[in-house]
């Protein structure tokens, strides 16, 4: 793939998912109109997150990548995002103090809107109408007028996003985020939980920490990195048009780069070498990540690194392993191997969620905790047995108090999914369940890292 690249490159290649819009003229006016807004993000935050996923390649941090697997127009309220930041910071806290380890923190949020689906028509009874895509192309209704792709809604994806990274960054740089502020991140129904008292000892600790340190002239206030944290947005870059219309050329080093989200990634759909998604990854600067599901082979992964991080750059590439329980096994070591082999430099992050979606008897799409976190079993004594680095955590989670995953501490049930599932796509780990997943990761990171006889280290990043 030596032929020039540009923002638009992947137009002449073939696409997969792309919506059927009935008024071409509307949607390149609405792409035009995009493309004079403002970048939601910088090329310099892209860079320093990249920077960091350089540590996490290199075995020095651990990536929490998480949130909803469709961001949705009809739930965006402050308090949505303020218990889903929350939680993040929450878990973060976790596996930070717990798993002795700095962590890189990504949401799959601010950006989050458009959906692959594996059949373009949705059959309810005897009505078939076109799949809902994420709210940034239709509406999930289903009526015939709400399923027709409508361009107008990615003007509506980017002020939600704009709204939301707002938010977003007054939280992570206003105080919100200090450390000191630990104790009271816990959200109201997570408080008689059964992680709530294990999250309580650690911001003890933290809190100890603290006072030892004031005790010795340091002084919070005075260390920004204690007060502030690093927060950044990511999605599937699915929607190229919408994309293109965001890719913007960085004025320090001439280079593109995607300014919709800090990183984004290729779905497990859309990672044809050859094809559009490809192609306009390849072009731009930022983190990316690559989904590897179970029709992924060596060889392939490897031509897709070749084009997608052909100078082997720490933390530009980062490989999502979504295989399900029961495959992991049987598909990852072999990836593994053909990248160590190869000597190439990537982040391995575990999507424990999309391979271990099943049919509850309910009816209801669920996924049992209990699948999730065998995955990420297997991804972590996989990488031991390879002398890798399990590197990062890929989870669909939420702050609110959910019925969609069943198992867990709480152990929801098949019949309990219908009390609150609210999500717009995939089932998601509620705030406990999140929060549990932490704890438990916690532990097989700090094995890892005990293994490997690295240092513990005891503070954020
Ligand atoms: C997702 O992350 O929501 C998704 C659709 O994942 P995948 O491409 O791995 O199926
Ligand atoms: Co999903």
């Amino acid at each position: 793939m030596t032929e020039r690249w540009s923002p638009s490159s992947w137009r002449s290649k073939p696409v997969q998912q792309v919506p059927a819009y009935p008024d071409p003229a509307a949607l390149q006016a609405v792409e035009a109109q995009l493309a004079g807004f403002p970048p939601l993000v910088f090329a310099g935050e892209a860079r320093k997150l990249k920077r960091a996923l350089g540590k996490v390649a290199n075995g020095e941090a651990f990536l929490l990548q998480g949130g909803d697997c469709a961001e949705s127009f009809a739930e965006h309220s402050a308090d949505n995002i303020r218990d889903f930041f929350r939680l993040f910071l929450q878990m973060a806290v976790v596996l930070t103090f717990a798993g002795s380890s700095p962590v890189v923190k990504i949401g799959r949020v601010a950006g989050q809107f458009a959906k692959p689906r594996s059949a373009p028509n949705e059959k309810i009874g005897d009505v078939e109408l076109p799949s809902y895509r994420g709210d940034v192309v239709n509406g999930i209704e289903f009526t015939p007028e709400a399923r027709i792709p409508d361009p107008e809604r990615q003007l509506m994806a980017y002020r939600q996003s704009a709204a939301t990274l707002n938010l977003i960054r007054a939280f992570a740089n206003g105080g919100y985020a200090n450390l000191e502020n630990a104790h009271r991140w816990m959200l109201g129904f997570v408080k008689d939980s059964p992680q709530s008292g294990q999250y309580r000892q650690i911001s003890d600790r933290i809190t100890e920490a603290l006072d030892f340190m004031r005790a010795i002239g340091i002084d919070p206030e005075a260390h920004p990195e204690m007060r502030t944290t690093d927060f950044y947005t990511s999605h599937e870059a699915l929607l190229l048009g919408y994309e293109q219309a965001m890719t913007r050329v960085d004025s320090t080093t001439g280079d593109y780069y995607a300014t919709s989200g800090h990183m984004i990634w290729i779905g497990d759909r859309t990672r044809q070498p050859d094809h559009a998604h490809v192609e306009y990854f390849r072009g731009i600067k930022n983190p990316i990540g690559l989904k590897c599901g179970p029709s992924l082979d060596p060889e392939e992964l490897i031509r897709l690194i070749d084009v997608l991080n052909p100078t082997n750059e720490a933390g530009r590439l980062t490989l999502i392993a979504r295989f399900g329980a029961d495959k992991a096994e049987a598909h990852l070591p072999a990836l593994v191997r053909a990248v160590k082999r190869e000597g190439r430099s990537v982040v391995w992050s575990c999507d424990p969620m999309h391979g271990n979606t099943v049919k509850a008897g309910s009816g209801y799409k669920t996924r049992p905790f209990d699948m999730i976190l065998s995955e990420v079993k297997t991804f972590f004594n996989v990488h031991q047995a390879e002398g890798t680095y399990a590197g990062g955590i890929h989870l669909e989670m939420t702050g609110k108090n959910v019925t969609e995953c069943t198992g867990g501490a709480r152990a929801i049930s098949d019949m309990d999914l219908h009390d609150r599932y609210h999500t717009h796509c995939d089932p998601r780990l509620n705030a406990e369940q999140a929060l549990e997943m932490a704890f438990l990761v916690a532990e097989l990171l700090k094995k890892e890292r005990l293994a490997k006889g690295r240092p513990l280290v005891e503070a954020a990043e």
